[in-house]
């Protein structure tokens, strides 16, 4: 047999005997052994199981009630669909990739199993309803499970952001020092965009929660279903409307893998942020050793590789997105095989975005602020020249315009003497403007120019406690 260069053995092309047992009927033999390789998803849509026998027992149900199964029928079902997911559970399961696919290995199980009722249970339904329903149902309990997650992980930085509400850290712009905020409202700030994220996870569920059971392969089905009933019993809000595009939508995958990135560049932010202050030039965190490891050369080293990895996440997420999206570029209705690579990107976001909040949550809880070093620079870079001019303009009433000049002379003669606006004696405050007096020192240390921020969503450390109280109480309902 032939070797690629890097030791892969190419799959051997030769066919099977006999052809798939499931829709085999007019194949005279089976499939090359390459065909199968590319055909089969058994491999990753395993993971579909729990979705895969819901549906079946909410549409065997439903195929009972307009008289299409017996009740012993549905009864024979509903114990045999019970028995195999046992043996998946406990990994006795024969998956054969012969059966393709995750709905293909149930069925013929079930039917091996019980028999003729079986065989019945793919009565006015296809694959292509099955999966479209399977993977709502999916996409359904991971949106869930993120939520509460992301709900997690809003709460670990509310909790911190209480306990430092008053502490001084220097507010960036162009990440030069701006003017001072506290730590607790620069938590608090991620707080707000966890929360669009799981605002829009909400969306991106209710859009989601249609039924496309019972749309059949494509068209619909002459049997007389109740696609309601198995609609509500699968907790969806009501039947899709057109069955050729529900076979074929892939709109609520694509919405929940634009969500994750969005919500995994807000992570790869925060991770970029826990890296800078956790370098030796910044200094203004401690991260625990939980969630940090040493190098194998430098002795000395801590290095924040979680932070590191959740920044690097958002690739992943994003590249996913951007696979789906070109995949599902200019598919033609109805059903496509394309859309079986749906599946892995979502899979793989799904993980990333699970480690990733986890990963987040945990670095959060630990963090520690470097106070003093926060409190130092706060105060650095004539952080507080706003506040003079301010001053200027509340004391003076010099129009702001005019106070912006003055507090820039004022900045450059601080500067020129190597010392804080603070240091200027008042002659020297004079004698750019002959206005001020005394008072203004008490708005140029970082602690007052803190406590004056107290418009709406503003750095008052007031404002940050009752920000973060509120947010701890929303969290907990
Ligand atoms: N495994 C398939 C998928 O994931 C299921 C649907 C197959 N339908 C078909 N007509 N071959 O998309």
């Amino acid at each position: 047999m032939t070797q690629f260069m890097n030791g892969n053995t190419p799959p051997e092309s030769h066919t099977h005997e006999s052809a798939n047992p499931q829709w085999g009927g007019r194949f005279a033999s089976g499939p090359a052994a390459i065909m199968s390789e590319i055909n089969a998803s058994i491999g990753f849509d395993r993971i579909l199981w729990r979705q895969d026998i819901k549906g079946s027992l909410a549409h065997a149900a439903m195929l009972r009630k307009v008289g299409l199964l017996t009740q012993e029928e549905e009864n024979d079902i509903r114990r045999g669909l019970a028995e195999i997911g046992k043996e998946i559970e406990e990994g006795r399961f024969p998956f054969s990739a012969d059966l393709e696919d995750i709905h293909m290995n149930i069925e013929s199980r079930l039917s091996e199993r019980i028999g003729e009722a079986g065989k019945r249970l793919h009565t006015a339904r296809s694959r292509n309803d099955q999966i479209a329903t399977d993977f709502r149902l999916w996409v359904r309990d991971s949106i869930d499970g993120i939520i509460g997650q992301t709900h997690a992980l809003m709460a670990t930085l509310a909790r911190q952001a209480l306990q430092y509400h008053d502490v001084p850290m220097p507010g960036f712009t162009h990440l030069q020092v701006a003017q001072p905020v506290t730590f607790g409202h620069h938590l608090l700030a991620y707080v707000e965009m966890l929360a669009r994220d799981v605002s829009r996870l909400r969306d991106a569920r209710t859009r989601l929660n249609e039924s496309p059971l019972g749309s059949a392969a494509l068209a619909g089905t002459s049997f007389p279903i109740d696609r309601t009933m198995t609609a509500k019993e699968l907790g969806f809000d009501r039947p899709t409307a057109n069955s050729l595009d529900a076979v074929s939508d892939r709109d609520f995958a694509l919405e929940y893998l634009s969500v994750l990135s969005i919500e995994a560049m807000h992570l790869s932010r925060l991770s970029e942020e826990i890296v800078q202050w956790a370098s030796a030039a910044f200094n203004f965190v401690h991260l625990s050793d939980a969630f940090t490891t040493g190098s194998s050369i430098m002795p000395q080293k801590r290095n924040p590789d979680a932070a590191e990895l959740v920044r690097a996440k958002v690739g992943r997420i994003t590249g996913d997105l951007v696979g789906l999206l070109t995949v599902m570029k200019g598919l033609p209705l109805a059903y496509a095989k394309d859309t079986q690579e749906d599946k892995e990107p979502v899979f793989d976001a799904t993980t990333a975005i699970t480690l990733s909040l986890a990963a987040m949550e945990g670095m959060i809880r630990d963090l520690k602020p470097n106070k003093e070093r926060m409190r130092e620079l706060a105060g650095a870079g004539f952080s507080t020249a706003t506040d003079l001019a301010d001053w200027l303009v509340r004391e003076l009433r010099l129009p702001f315009r005019t106070a912006h000049h003055v507090t820039g002379r004022l900045v450059g003669m601080a500067e020129k003497k190597g010392c804080d606006l603070a240091d200027l004696s008042l002659e020297e405050m004079k004698s750019v403007e002959p206005g001020i007096n005394n008072s203004v020192y008490d708005v140029l240390t970082v602690e007052a120019s803190l406590a004056s921020r107290t418009s709406e969503g503003g750095t008052a450390p007031s404002n940050v406690k009752a920000q973060a109280e509120k947010w701890l109480a929303t969290l907990a309902a």
